[in-house]
Parts: structure tokens; sequence; C-alpha cells
């Protein structure tokens, strides 16, 4: 297997994992250079993968300005900052790999969508779901008629109260001018595992939901802006921020506050930046739960429902078919396929894997699709390709559309009001 040379745009969270994969499999893949401003990121990848300081740059725009210097680039950078680097990168004739959501305008990623297609490059889009083992395994047995025709899909996106406070009130992705409304950030996954496992397209989608509960009316009485500002509801409030993140154990959420993990840095970090910000008083306006119904081409429904409100940070799913049943819960890697008429439930048990950051598998389950796709030299088309996201996008789009304005949303004619030129 050829090692594949990759660059990195944009060292984030996201980046630094998706790279880790090429330190764990040296032989499959390499990164040769970086770009992010924050050059705390960029020395910790050159340092961790020997990157040469000639190939470490603050602006995605200078990488791009040299000579073709990989096979592919990784686009990591915040969801308003994708077309313009992806739209360079495939003139440039990059392969690409381009983090969810393709971006908050529908008709960029129509746009990006029919580019890729004509450059004749791979362009996949880091829907990491459909490379779990859990879905995965759930695909196949719909296609080999375990539950004979399905009919219903019940699925929920389980956010977990403390992910959605981190994330989607205080976070990168609370305001949806900032960022994407909260069906586009978070749930594009869902509307592209359904459509996945739907197997055909989606006709007509509807929608409701609102932010109910982080909002000023339900803050305790007198509490400050800030946590550290001495709130008196600190020892009741699930969202105390000393509490999150000034832990023993530094998670992936203390790490998102500030690259340096000592007590102090984060401390000075809940003080002066977003995430010691009371959860009630905060510039939020994404919804905390949601529902979306949908109607399939072959006359599959689906209905899902996101919720702020759960304990776990994970997707539960029911499909019903004919014949039988699949039931399934993500966080613990459980399939239980009931056949009508049968005998016992099956219970099918997955290999642990990933957990929340590595999204079950999922991550480096993608990556190594990806690689294995530009050594092929796009001969075969990715699970994930732009062209597939599109639609699993615009669903999304129509999803925010319907909760919106109120209406049943027809998906082709929503599809048909962006151009991909
Ligand atoms: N696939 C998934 O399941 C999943 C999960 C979480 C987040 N995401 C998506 O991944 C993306 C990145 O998320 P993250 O948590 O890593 O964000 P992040 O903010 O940690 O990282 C973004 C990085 O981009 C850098 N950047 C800013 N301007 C740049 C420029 N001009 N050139 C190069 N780099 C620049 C920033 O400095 C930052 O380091 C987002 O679009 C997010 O929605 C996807």
């Amino acid at each position: 297997m050829q090692k594949v040379k990759v660059a990195l745009i944009g060292a984030g969270l996201r980046g630094q994992n998706y790279t880790n994969f090429a330190l764990e499999h040296p032989e499959e893949m390499q990164l040769v250079a970086v770009a992010d401003p924050n050059r705390d990121r960029v020395e910790m990848l050159k340092q961790r993968h020997g990157i040469d300081e000639t190939m470490c740059f603050t602006d995605w725009r200078d990488l791009l300005a040299r000579p073709k210097l990989a096979d592919a680039v990784l686009i990591c950078t915040q969801d308003k900052m994708h077309f313009e680097p992806t739209m360079a990168a495939l003139d440039a004739g990059y392969h690409v790999l381009l983090e969810k959501p393709m971006s908050p305008d529908p008709q960029e990623c129509v746009v990006m969508g029919a580019k890729a297609e004509r450059a004749g490059l791979i362009f996949s889009i880091c829907h990491v779901l459909r490379y779990t083992n859990f879905f995965g395994t759930i695909k196949r047995l719909l296609e080999e008629g375990a539950i004979g025709r399905l009919m219903s899909i019940q699925h929920n996106e389980n956010v977990g109260y403390w992910h959605q406070a981190h994330s989607f009130v205080r976070g990168n992705w609370s305001n949806t001018a900032a960022s994407s409304p909260m069906i586009l950030g978070k749930s594009c996954h869902d509307m592209d595992i359904l459509l996945w496992l739907a197997g055909a397209d989606c006709a007509r989608i509807s929608s409701f939901g609102t932010l109910s509960h982080f909002t000023a009316d339900n803050a305790p009485a007198g509490a400050p802006k800030r946590c550290t500002d001495g709130c008196p509801a600190a020892d009741t409030c699930l969202y105390y921020a000393p509490d999150v993140y000034l832990t023993e154990q530094a998670g992936w959420m203390a790490l998102a506050i500030s690259d340096d993990p000592s007590r102090e840095a984060r401390l000075k970090a809940l003080e002066e930046g977003p995430y010691g910000r009371c959860v009630y008083h905060c510039s939020n306006d994404v919804v905390d739960h949601q529902v979306v119904n949908m109607l399939f081409d072959n006359e599959v429904t689906a209905a899902f429902t996101m919720s702020a409100f759960t304990q776990e940070c994970s997707r539960t799913i029911k499909l019903m078919g004919t014949r039988g049943e699949i039931r399934g819960a993500m966080e613990k890697n459980e399939i239980e396929l009931i056949r009508f008429g049968g005998s016992e439930p099956e219970r099918i048990a997955l290999e642990a894997a990933g957990g929340h950051v590595g999204h079950g598998g999922g991550d480096y389950g993608l990556m190594r699709d990806f690689l294995k796709l530009v050594q092929d030299g796009g001969q075969q088309e990715s699970l994930t390709s732009a062209a597939k996201s599109v639609q699993s996008h615009l669903m999304a789009f129509a999803a925010e559309e319907s909760r919106m304005a109120g209406r049943v949303v027809d998906m082709r004619e929503f599809a048909a009001s962006f151009s991909g030129s």
C-alpha cells in the first residue's frame, strides 16, 4: 500500500483527531503540511509529525498558493470556512476530505458537489457514522432482508444536556448566523444516515422545534453573566462551569476551551472566554429540541428526534419491517434483531470502538476509506461522496425551512431552487 501524503487545513480538534491516524498508521498516511493561524496548534503538529517548517502556514491560502505539495487536503476549519478552501483545493488538483457540514449555505453545497464531479477528484465528506460498525451492521441486515421490507424508522439523537451546553449553548455551534442551524450543524449526520438506511431519495419533509430551556427566562435568580462571578446557584446548577471544566481529568471538552490543559489556563478561559458564561445568558439561538418527519420515494417513513435533554450523548434507533424489527443503541454498541414469528430476539454485540471522540470507530474508518480511494486514483465513489452528501445536506436545509415557515417541504422542488453552476 503506497503512503498517501496529506496536508491539513485547520488544526483544531477534528484536524488533530484525523491526523492522529498518520501517527498510528505511518505506512498508510503522512502529514506533510499544516495551515492554521493558531501557532501553538501548528507547532504541536509540526513536532508530532516531523513536518518541515517550510510546510507550516498561517492561512490556507498560503498553503494552496504553493505548487501541489500533497496528494490530498483535509479541510477541518469551522463551518463557514469550508467553501473557499475546498473550491481552491479542487482547483489545485487535490483530492479533498471536508468536514461536515459542507457549508451553511445550500447553494454552496450544490456548487461544491457539482465542481468535484467535473474535476474527477475524490471529494468526501466526514459523515463518519456510515463507517461505524453499528450503522454498517444495520445497513447490512437491511440489505440481507433480515426484517423484510423496511417500512418505518424511528431515530433519536440524544445530544446529552452537558454536550448541548458545551457546543450548542456556550460553544462554536450555538448561534445560527455565526455557524449553522442545529439540524445542519449537529444533525446533518442523522439526515445522512436516514437517507442511507431508507435506501431511496427523500420526497417530503416537515419539522418542528424550538429553543425552550437555555434562555434568560430560565436563569436561576441572581445568576450573573459568568459562573465565576459568584453565582448563587453554583451548588445546584448542572452547568456551573468550574464543575464542568476544572476537573482533574481534562477530557475533550476541557481541551476545547484551552490548548493549555493546566488548571490556571482553564480557569482563565472560564473567566474570559465563552465557556465560562452562564448557559442562560449566552448568545445562543439554536434549538434545544426538534423533530423531523420524512417520507422517502420507496414509501419508507422516518421520524427523527433531536433532544438536548438526555443523559447519554449517542443515538438510538428502531427500524420496522414487514418481517421483523431492528433495535439499536449506539452507546451500548448493541443491536437487537427480532424476526416475527421466530424464536428469541437475536442480540448482536459489536466490538467497542472509538467512543464519543472517535464516533464509534467512524473517524478512522472514514480516514482509511478516503486513503484507499486516493491510492486507487479515484476509480471508485466514496460511501460519503460530496454527491451523496449534498442530498442529505439539502434534507437538513429543507427541515429548517419547514420549521421556520411552518410548511411541508417537497424535496424535489426545494432542490430545484439551487443550481450547481
Ligand atoms: N464529523 C464530525 O462528526 C464533526 C464533529 C465535530 C465537529 N465537526 C466539524 O469540524 C469542523 C472543525 O471543528 P473543530 O471542533 O475542529 O473546530 P476548531 O475551532 O477546533 O478548529 C478549526 C481550526 O481552523 C483554524 N482556522 C481558522 N482560520 C483558518 C485559516 N484561514 N486557515 C487555516 N486554518 C484556519 C482555527 O484556528 C482552528 O484551529 C467544523 O466544521 C465542525 O462543524 C465535525
